[in-house]
């Protein structure tokens, strides 16, 4: 075991999807991230065609809003970035909020930039545009970074102040 796991240190992938780099959101939703202590240790943006994204969701492929999520991930570029940080995959969730904007509290993420219900989007064909892809497990985070970046696209380094994050 690295030490960096025995110290619970973990890498996990987050997507801010098409919504908030259309709605311009991305520096702000970054700095939650950072400000939280989260150092992001790789960050690029990509534009995925169909077949990158039955690649990431492929545990839903068979799910019925699975046409509309695909839609939605592809409908431009996204800002994929790797962070790193003290039990990372749960504290990014946390406050990247429930998956449903309706039901996600302000103060998260979702909770403050959207506030669609899955009623909603299915009653209108839409997909749930809840602005971000985060991992779910720690097993989902390293398929996920393999996924979306290469290892050199990884760095290590320290950030200023570090020793009072982590
Ligand atoms: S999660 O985050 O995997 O636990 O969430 P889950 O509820 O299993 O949903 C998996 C992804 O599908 C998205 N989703 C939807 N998209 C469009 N329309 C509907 N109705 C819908 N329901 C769920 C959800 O946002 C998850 O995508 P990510 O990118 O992981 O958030």
């Amino acid at each position: 075991m690295s030490p960096e796991k025995e110290n619970f240190v973990e890498h996990t992938l987050v997507l801010i999807k098409p919504d908030g780099v259309y709605r311009g959101v991305v520096g702000e939703i970054i700095t939650r991230f950072e400000r939280a202590g989260l150092k992001i240790i790789a960050m690029k943006m990509v534009w995925i065609d169909k077949d990158f994204a039955k690649k990431h969701y492929g545990a839903h492929l068979k799910k019925s809003f699975y046409p509309n999520l695909e839609e939605y991930i592809t409908a431009g570029p996204v800002v994929a970035m790797v962070l790193e940080g003290v039990e990372a995959v749960e504290v990014v969730r946390k406050i990247v909020g429930p998956t449903e904007p309706k039901s996600a509290m302000p103060g998260t993420i979702r909770g403050d930039y959207a506030h669609i219900s899955y009623a909603h989007a299915d009653k209108t064909g839409k997909s749930v545009c809840n602005l971000i892809h985060a991992s779910g497990t720690t097993e989902e985070a390293d398929d996920e970074i393999l996924l979306w970046f290469d290892p050199t696209e990884i760095h290590t380094y320290k950030r200023a102040g570090e020793k009072w994050l982590k």
